[in-house]
C-alpha cells in the first residue's frame, strides 16, 4: 500500500493512475458531469493524492494549491464502492495535509463538501465556518450550489503521518 501525489506529468505510471482515479470519481459523485471529472483531474494546475494497492487505484483526492494564498481547493474526493469505511478516506485526507504543508506550503483547505459527506469532513477537523480571510480566497474559487463550503486549518507542526 502506498500514498503518492501526483499531475498530468507524462509519466505512463501516473497517467494510469489518473485515469483509475477519475473513473473513481465517475462513480462515486454521480451528479458530476464526467467531461468536469476528466477537465480537473487532468488539469495540470490540480494534484492528485491517491491510495495505490497493487498498483491499483483505491481512492483519492484532486486538489488546486493557490501557492500565493496559501490555501487549496479540494476539488473532489472519493474511495471506490467495495474499500470505504475502511479507514483510507482518513489515512487519504493525512497524507493530503501533510503533503500540501510541507510541499506546497499551505496553510488552509476550503472545499464544497456533498451534503452526505459532511459527517466525513467533520471528522477530518473542516467546519462549517469559514476563518479564512476572504480577500484570500474569494474569486479563486468557484462559487457551486449543491454543497456547503468547508474549511480545515492544518497544524504547522504536527506530524499527519507516520
Ligand atoms: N458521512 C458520515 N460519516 C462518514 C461518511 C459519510 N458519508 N463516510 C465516512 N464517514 C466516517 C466513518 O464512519 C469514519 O468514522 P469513525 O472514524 O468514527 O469510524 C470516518 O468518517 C472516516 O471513515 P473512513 O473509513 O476513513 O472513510 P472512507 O474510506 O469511507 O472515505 C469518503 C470517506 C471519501 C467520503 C468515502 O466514503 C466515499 O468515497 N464516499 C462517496 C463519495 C463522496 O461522497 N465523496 C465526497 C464528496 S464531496 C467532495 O468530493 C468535495
Amino acid at each position: 500500500l502506498k500514498f503518492v501525489c501526483v499531475s498530468n506529468d507524462g509519466v505512463d505510471d501516473h497517467m494510469i493512475w489518473l485515469i483509475g482515479l477519475k473513473n473513481i470519481f465517475a462513480r462515486q459523485l454521480p451528479n458530476m458531469p464526467k467531461e468536469y471529472i476528466v477537465r480537473l483531474v487532468m488539469d495540470r494546475n490540480h494534484k492528485s493524492v491517491m491510495v495505490i494497492r497493487r498498483n491499483l487505484v483505491v481512492g483519492g483526492i484532486t486538489y488546486r494549491p493557490y501557492g500565493s494564498q496559501k490555501f487549496g481547493e479540494i476539488a473532489f474526493c472519493a474511495i471506490t464502492a467495495d474499500e470505504q469505511v475502511k479507514g483510507y478516506g482518513t489515512r487519504l485526507m493525512n497524507h493530503l495535509k501533510q503533503h500540501a504543508r510541507d510541499v506546497d506550503g499551505l496553510t488552509h483547505f476550503l472545499t464544497y463538501a456533498d451534503n452526505n459527506a459532511v459527517g466525513y469532513f467533520v471528522k477530518q477537523g473542516f467546519t462549517k465556518e469559514i476563518y479564512l480571510e476572504k480577500e484570500r480566497w474569494q474569486g479563486y474559487i468557484k462559487d457551486y450550489d449543491g454543497g456547503i463550503l468547508m474549511e480545515c486549518k492544518m497544524d504547522p507542526k504536527l506530524p499527519y503521518t507516520d
